[in-house]
């Protein structure tokens, strides 16, 4: 991983190259030398801590921005009275927003304790104009502030603060740049997200993702193809390719290729055993690639197809593309030609204009389709997306009451779908020790559902056989076979 890479090299170079990766490899060999008398100065070695908040691309963000701080010389810490704290936001909903700013304020009162304490913002929020003004007024300790677009600059950036005490601020609007190959240091062993694209075109009317993330741009094939076999070589048996739609994936490439071509390319990389991938858009999922997940030996048996809502009313609104019908359709096809398939989703309560029966169509959908898990949310207003100024927007009461109705209905399919498994023979990733009781492992099952079993810890990575006993709600009690 990221610490057999060499820095000697840039280390010598006396002034930063102009082409990237290697200036920002030149920088971390900077930042490496400042953590050195950082350390004469603290008698150990300085110590940060990562937070991350938001979904799978911010975790992965925050592998890079993690590989990138060991190889300067830090050493990581569980905790946020490290000496260099970073928060990789999250912006899809307002509770995301106001979590970092509460617990900025708890980072204040330890950054007065330790006066080599050094606090960074990255990630989604950073890109909003109006949260910038917020700290630079409000939280003025902070002593770094980067986007989303300009996280291959890090190690660059890390140096700057480094060197000086004013607030640093470099927030790009967008980028057509994608930066291969900067450090990488993963949470897992055997597993790995991989991001395939970035950004998002689909500008559904809630959100704000395609704002703060900027237009989808695909990673050359090539590129993603010798990263997994990289990853496989150093152990990792389970990817994960990211992307806000990976259905369109390839489409702006030079030469366009289709997501599922990409993963037939991906499923011969020798020693790779599970592949799985998020999110699809359901307006773009092709008969082909429920032709290649019916035919792949790789691809994990789980799809997660957001829904948003079943009223082709309110999908119109949202600018979905597609309608209560198309997806029932679609979810109907999945079901016939791969049975084993679990199918998992997110639904937003609460979009303007949503009324009772809006919603009681939302609940129809969750019936036939038969999630096996669901994640519920109420609509958040984010300023400067369409919905944000349509005027019908729903009363509290009423979302709480739609949201718990479809609450129940989700949890009573989920639970009927789980079960269905019990008794069944099945492989489970074995991912870690489980955490209430110490003599059992918790591992995955193809199609996402966690199994927990008796086991040891040299079982972590391995994929072993497991009799699924006992269904236990969401998840199986289950024994080694
Ligand atoms: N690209 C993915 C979703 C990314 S955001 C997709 O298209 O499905 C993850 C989820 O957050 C979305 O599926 C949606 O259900 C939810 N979400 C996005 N914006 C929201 C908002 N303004 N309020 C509430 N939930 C929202
Ligand atoms: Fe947001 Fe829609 Fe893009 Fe998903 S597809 S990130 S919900 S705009
Ligand atoms: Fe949040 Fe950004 Fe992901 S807004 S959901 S962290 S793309």
């Amino acid at each position: 991983m990221s610490q057999n890479i060499e820095l000697e090299k840039f280390d010598k170079m006396e002034e930063a190259p102009n082409s990237e990766p290697d200036r920002q490899y030149y920088f971390i060999a900077k930042a490496k030398k400042l953590t050195e008398e950082l350390e004469k100065q603290l008698q150990r070695k300085p110590t940060y801590c990562v937070t991350t908040f938001g979904c799978q691309m911010n975790a992965r963000d925050s592998e890079k921005l993690t590989g990138i701080l060991e190889l300067a010389g830090y050493e990581a810490a569980e905790e946020e009275t490290a000496d260099f704290v970073i928060y990789n936001t999250c912006t899809v909903r307002d509770n995301a927003n106001q979590r970092v700013y509460g617990r900025l304020g708890n980072l204040n009162s330890m950054k007065k304790k330790n006066p080599h304490k050094k606090i960074a913002l990255c990630g989604c929020m950073m890109q909003e104009p109006s949260v910038i003004e917020k700290i630079q007024k409000s939280y003025s300790f902070v002593d770094l502030i980067f986007g989303t677009h300009n996280i291959y600059k890090f190690p660059e950036l890390l140096v700057t603060m480094l060197t000086q005490e004013d607030m640093i601020i470099d927030i790009w609007k967008d980028t057509d740049r994608i930066v291969e190959d900067l450090p990488v240091e993963r949470k897992y062993a055997f597993k790995s997200g991989i991001n395939i694209m970035f950004g998002c075109n689909n500008f559904c009317s809630y959100c704000i993702v395609p704002y703060v993330r900027g237009r989808e741009r695909s990673r050359n094939p090539k590129d993603i193809v010798r990263e997994i076999e990289g990853l496989v070589s150093e152990g990792v048996v389970e990817i994960m390719l990211l992307g806000q739609n990976v259905n369109s994936y390839g489409k702006n490439l030079e030469e366009p290729m289709t997501f599922a071509e990409l993963l037939r390319e991906i499923e011969k990389i020798e020693g790779l055993k599970r592949i799985r991938f998020m999110t699809s858009h359901p307006k773009d999922l092709s008969d082909e690639l429920i032709q290649v997940m019916k035919e792949s030996k790789k691809i994990c048996r789980h799809l997660h197809l957001p829904l948003q809502s079943g009223s082709t009313k309110i999908l119109k609104a949202m600018n979905r593309v597609y309608t209560k019908e198309s997806y029932l359709e679609l979810a109907d096809k999945l079901r016939k030609e791969i049975p084993d398939l679990s199918i998992t989703t997110d639904i937003i309560v609460g979009f303007p204009g949503e009324t009772r029966e809006d919603v009681d169509e939302t609940i129809d959908v969750v019936r036939k389709v038969q999630y096996d898990n669901a994640f519920t949310f109420i609509y958040s207003k984010r300023t400067g997306t369409p919905a944000a100024a349509m005027e019908n927007q729903v009363s509290e009461e009423e979302v709480k009451e739609n949201f718990d109705r479809l609450l129940k209905v989700v949890q009573e399919t989920a639970r009927e779908r789980v079960k269905l498994l019990e008794g069944q023979a099945a492989e489970a990733l074995v991912e870690e020790i489980n955490e209430q009781d110490g003599t059992f492992v918790t591992g995955r099952l193809s199609n996402n559902t966690l199994v927990h079993f008796k086991g040891e810890a040299s079982l972590i990575g391995k994929l072993v056989p497991v009799r699924l006993k006992e269904c236990k709600g969401f998840y199986y009690l289950g024994e080694m076979i």
